[in-house]
């Protein structure tokens, strides 16, 4: 929620900023604005709306500068509007300041400041943080930024230059997420690895409570009490590429496209039986006497497939918890107990707190994410990387497929009694499948044209393929604006059945044939209520290919590697909706990809 982005060296600020922010609108696109210093004054442009609102106002300008600031917004405090888009300023704008996060005691500050005869322009928590670092000035910018971070309580990452003090950018973080990028005489900064990726590939992640002070393309780390220290520089592997849309309409559209080639990296030096890649082994995954999987959004509807197969493998039982609920409750605990923490960016905050928690009542907590050094993966004690490759798009796709996968290839390692019917030899087929699972894209084309203008959606599937069908629903759901709505499909009876009218879209997953004739059951009940059926599963469900308006046939396979693919089709279905609707696709409207607030 909210990119932030920050330059000095020897180049021109302005377009670097620029670039870093298109590469970080998905975390938030309600507004955005760059502020510029020159040593002598410093130039804050802001404007409401996409990115490209401000590049358009800014296409004939020509701001120099040695150093530069830039922010792409998700609103917290304060509807989104020029005045309330950062960079914000202090009274006599001798600060720039740029903030992710939320300041939770700002009213409190603010209060204060006012009755010092201060004054507020936005409605913003960031705001007080600008006229307070003017308040509290003490000649030196990382003394003044350090004294008040002491005073925020909430979470932040923090960049601020001044006109004060020539050339400076100091940052810190708290809670949410900041990198450094070390170049030759040059340093960025940036929300995420990938902003900035194009210019150096040496990142350095901050950890809570440290600060940088950057002056001319060098920089310096401090705790919070300003001891210097010292963090490791990391080579980041990924390719700029793999950030860019390279021709595609929507990133989500190409994100889906690669995911063959996205898993064969899941794979890569992970099927075979003495891989290194595994962070547990059988032996120690054996003594866990409980798992925990928390997650939120997609990361959780993997965990719901992970759980049946971790139940199968280890005979333990398996919770899986949205982390939103779970770091609010009195879970119990134990420190014989597992936590698996799932997430893409590694910096969703309810996840945080509830593997804080998990670690707080003695769990080991294992982490499935996918960007390197994110705060998770530091957190965790063991991690096991996605490695999909930077996910633009707000709605996930490749790196659900790879939350899949992963748990996959650690239920099979963990398997001593061979209880999941799958080979590491078919898993290695997995890249092929998903490539021929992609033939499926025109008949779900010509699916979406019948139910694109219809108002409710159904999904339902037992047991994983239940899991399945809630991720299904979501996905439509935040791309189409479409009400949908996932259901264990032996429920419907005990309610929404009531919801199922003439044309209804049921769209069932069908990939488990232990459970087929009860799925099968299920679809005529609803065919009887007059619903429009679209089923997805393979060749050998032939009676309820025979009763669907519509059957995806999946491509032949292992049974759970069907279940696996079955998301292709309802990852094409949510596009195509969306897309014959008109939606914007990788930018859906009140979200952002990366949530780090509460
Ligand atoms: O980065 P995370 O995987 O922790 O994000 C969790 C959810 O916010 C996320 O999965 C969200 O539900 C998806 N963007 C939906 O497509």
């Amino acid at each position: 929620m909210c990119g932030i982005v920050g330059y000095s060296g020897p180049k021109e600020p302005l377009p670097i900023l620029i670039n870093g922010l298109s590469r970080l609108e998905y975390r938030g696109y309600d507004s955005a604005g760059i502020a510029i210093s020159d040593g002598n004054k410093i130039t804050v442009e802001k404007k409401e709306g996409k990115l490209d609102v401000l590049k358009n106002h800014l296409k004939d300008s020509n701001i120099k500068g040695n150093i530069g600031i830039g922010h792409t917004r998700w609103a917290t405090h304060g509807v989104p509007n020029d005045v309330n888009a950062h960079p914000h300023s202090d009274n006599s704008e001798e600060f720039a300041i740029i903030h992710n996060g939320i300041i939770e005691n700002y009213a409190e500050i603010k209060k204060d400041l006012l009755e010092e005869g201060f004054e507020f322009k936005s409605d913003t928590d960031t705001e007080v943080v600008a006229v307070e670092l003017s308040r509290k000035w003490n000649g030196q910018l990382l003394e003044t930024v350090t004294d008040v971070a002491k005073t925020l309580e909430g979470t932040y990452a923090l960049v601020v230059t001044t006109t004060k003090e020539e050339g400076t950018i100091v940052a810190g973080r708290l809670m949410s997420p900041l990198v450094l990028g070390v170049g030759e005489n040059e340093v960025f900064l940036a929300s995420d690895s990938a902003a900035i990726l194009e210019h150096t590939n040496k990142m350095i992640f901050l950890e809570n409570g440290d600060f940088v002070e950057i002056k001319n393309g060098q920089y310096k780390l401090f705790d919070s009490e300003l001891n210097e220290i010292e963090r490791e520089i990391q080579e980041i592997d990924w390719e700029v590429s793999e950030a860019e849309k390279l021709g595609y309409d929507h990133f989500m559209y190409k994100e889906i496209l690669e995911q063959s080639e996205v898993i064969e990296r899941t794979i890569s030096g992970r099927l075979e039986t003495t891989s290194k890649e595994i962070p547990i082994k059988q032996d120690e995954a054996s003594k866990y006497e409980k798992i925990w999987i928390v997650a939120c959004g997609t990361a959780y509807h993997a965990g719901l497939f992970g759980k049946d197969l971790f139940e199968k493998v280890l005979g333990v039982p398996v919770s899986v918890e949205l982390a939103s609920e779970f770091r609010y409750r009195e879970p119990i605990v134990g420190k014989n107990d597992l936590g698996i923490v799932i997430s893409q960016s590694g910096e969703t905050m309810d996840t945080i707190a509830a593997t804080e928690l998990l670690k707080e009542n003695g769990a080991h907590v294992l982490a499935l994410v996918n960007v390197v050094g994110s705060s998770l993966a530091r957190m965790a004690d063991s991690v096991f990387y996605l490695h999909v490759g930077p996910e633009i798009g707000v709605a996930s796709t490749k790196a659900y497929l790879g939350m899949l996968v992963a748990q996959l290839l650690l239920a099979k390692h963990w398997d001593s009694q061979n209880k999941l019917d799958v080979s590491f030899d078919e898993i290695a087929e997995l890249p092929k499948l998903i490539e021929e699972t992609m033939d499926c894209e025109k008949q779900i084309k010509d699916i979406s044209e019948k139910i694109y203008k219809k108002n409710d959606i159904y999904f339902i599937g037992r047991g994983l393929d239940y899991a399945l069908a809630a991720e299904g629903a979501l996905k439509l759901k935040e791309i189409s604006y479409l009400h949908a709505e996932a259901l264990a499909a032996g429920e419907l009876k005990h309610g929404t059945l009531a919801l199922i009218e003439d044309g209804t879209p049921i769209i069932v997953t069908a990939s488990q044939n232990h459970l087929l004739d009860k799925t099968t059951s299920n679809v005529q009940e609803v065919i009887a209520r007059g619903a429009y059926v679209i089923a997805i599963g393979d060749n050998q469900s032939e009676k309820l290919e025979n009763i669907s308006d519509e059957y995806v046939t999946l491509p032949d396979s292992n049974e759970i590697l069907t279940t696996v693919i079955s998301i292709i089709p309802l990852q094409f279905i949510a596009y195509h909706v969306a897309n014959l609707n008109g939606e914007s696709i990788d930018q859906p409207r009140n979200l952002a990809k990366s949530v780090t607030v509460e």
